[in-house]
């Protein structure tokens, strides 16, 4: 998701901002209203929000990216879902929807995921822990679980498996060149979000030079690669019929309505929303739990309970129906992003003269940017205890996961253009952590930000600077394997 244009836009706009307006606090929390406005010189007007009744108007009224922060992304994901507004969108969003509701899809997902744990997660995370105490056994948990997820969406948008976590050698030796392009040219054309002044890309983009020259090139090899994937699926399908495959990719190429360049871009958006999301979510989930031996334990008799009643052994997959019934690891999971959202800020331009409900004027052409991390902390959302990591918060006297409106807790997004795979994330995240921690122990180093709360990294996802050294442990009772 890291290259989401509104949320680049987001970030650059959210620094320059904050430097602007430090002195008049932060933008949230102390102004009744949850909401401020910023007007630079050189930059664009805005307004930055945690108010929900704002978020509500904006995200349902479905304010468009705009053609700013769309022409910014789109020499990487030219037209693609996340970067295109109106018919554009919409044909692409009617259709992947339609595909995201077919059970065929979501079984293929949990089927890569499920293999993904069994057959490359645990076996590192076992040659890992075997060989703690022999000075090894210190895992960067956050580069592992983005290997995860770029494996997984790789295999889910088209079919490619880049094997970035491989269950056998040194993590770092498996570095796919794709997921290291991929990664490049993302975080370089962020990096345009990031420039003080805006012609400044765009001057060196023309004279071919520095950050622009590399950007190129690592588009280019990306668009290649990804083409050569798209040819190669479709010359398949039009020679073999092949209707089996069950990749993204191949239900838009069984339709024939579009050319080879609009599917890549469709694969593109896809690898953004899946590469660094459930990754952030879990980096933090995992660095939260490990100073809350209640939260792991409740979790480990949920996943106990599960196998009883679905009569499965430890260490077998788990089905979605148990995946399903894992109530209280879904409310560890979404309190976890609820402090910690893995989109932190996101930002809409709006179209036409407009006002918010609180009778603000919003321009056209300004900037609106809701931010999912402020509104996770306010008191008048969560109440008194909104500093506290309580999953207890979202279940029912039943036990049952209670969800809030998608207007308070806003990481997801909300409204016409929210999250396709918000589903499939959780199926991600729950089978992974119940599988490590039906398993495991994970330590995480004492000396993680010196015990306080790790930094972020400047990017459109809430990445943990330095990444998560853990070490892990097989639980005492662990069947060996
Ligand atoms: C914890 C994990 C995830 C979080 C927090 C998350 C959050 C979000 C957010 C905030 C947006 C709105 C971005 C914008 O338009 O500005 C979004 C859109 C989207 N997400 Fe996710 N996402 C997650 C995982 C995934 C996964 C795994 C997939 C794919 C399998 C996915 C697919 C999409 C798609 C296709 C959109 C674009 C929808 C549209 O523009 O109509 N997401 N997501």
């Amino acid at each position: 998701m890291a290259s989401n244009p509104t949320l680049s836009s987001a970030t650059s706009q959210h620094s320059s901002r904050t430097a602007t307006a430090s002195s008049t606090g932060p933008p949230t929390s102390s102004s009744p209203d949850h909401r401020m406005g910023f007007l630079i010189p050189m930059m664009r007007t805005g307004i930055v929000t945690a108010n929900p009744a704002d978020v509500e108007h904006i995200l349902r009224a479905n304010y468009p990216k705009g053609e700013h922060a769309i022409s910014m992304l789109r020499d990487f994901l030219g037209d693609g879902l996340f970067n295109s507004d109106g018919k554009q969108w919409l044909w692409q969003r009617k259709n992947a929807s339609l595909e995201f509701t077919k059970r065929s899809l979501r079984k293929f997902f949990v089927d890569v995921v499920q293999a993904e744990v069994a057959g490359r997660l645990l076996p590192l995370l076992r040659r890992n822990a075997s060989t703690a105490g022999d000075g090894g056994g210190v895992l960067d948990l956050q580069d592992v679980l983005e290997r995860f997820a770029f494996d997984t969406i790789c295999m889910v948008a088209f079919g490619h498996d880049p094997s970035c976590l491989t269950d056998g050698g040194v993590v770092a030796e498996a570095r796919s060149d794709f997921m290291h392009k991929f990664g490049e040219a993302q975080d370089l054309i962020v990096g345009r979000f990031l420039e003080p002044i805006e012609v400044s890309w765009k001057i060196k983009k023309w004279l071919n030079v520095g950050t622009e020259r590399r950007l190129k090139k690592a588009i280019a090899d990306v668009h290649a690669f990804d083409m050569g994937i798209v040819r190669a699926r479709r010359s398949q399908s039009a020679s073999s019929l092949d209707d089996s495959r069950d990749d993204v990719l191949s239900r838009f190429v069984a339709s024939d309505e579009h050319s080879d360049e609009v599917l890549r871009d469709i694969v593109l958006s896809f690898l953004i929303a899946g590469r660094e999301t459930t990754s952030s979510a879990l980096t933090w989930f995992f660095w939260l739990v490990s100073s809350r031996p209640g939260v792991v334990s409740r979790i480990a008799d949920e996943v106990r309970a599960v196998r009883e009643s679905t009569g499965t052994n430890a260490g077998e997959p788990f089905g979605l129906d148990a995946i399903r019934d894992m109530h209280y690891l879904h409310a560890a999971l979404t309190e976890s992003m609820r402090l910690y959202p893995p989109v932190p800020i996101d930002s809409q331009s709006c179209a036409a003269d407009d006002t918010l409900p609180g009778g603000t004027h919003v321009g056209a052409g300004w900037q609106v940017t809701y931010s999912a991390y402020a509104m996770g902390r306010l008191e008048a959302i969560w109440g008194e205890d909104c500093a506290e990591y309580r999953p207890e918060r979202w279940l029912g006297d039943d036990g049952a996961f209670r969800p809030d409106s998608p207007f308070r807790y806003t990481v997801f997004h909300a409204g016409p253009r929210m999250c396709l795979g918000k589903e499939m994330a959780y199926v991600q995240m729950k089978s992974i952590v119940a599988s490590v921690l039906e398993e495991f122990v994970v330590d995480v180093d004492k000396d993680v930000a010196g015990g306080g709360v790790p930094e972020h990294v400047l990017s459109v996802t809430l990445r943990m600077k330095g990444g998560l050294p853990v070490q892990v442990r097989r639980k005492d009772g662990a069947a060996a394997k």
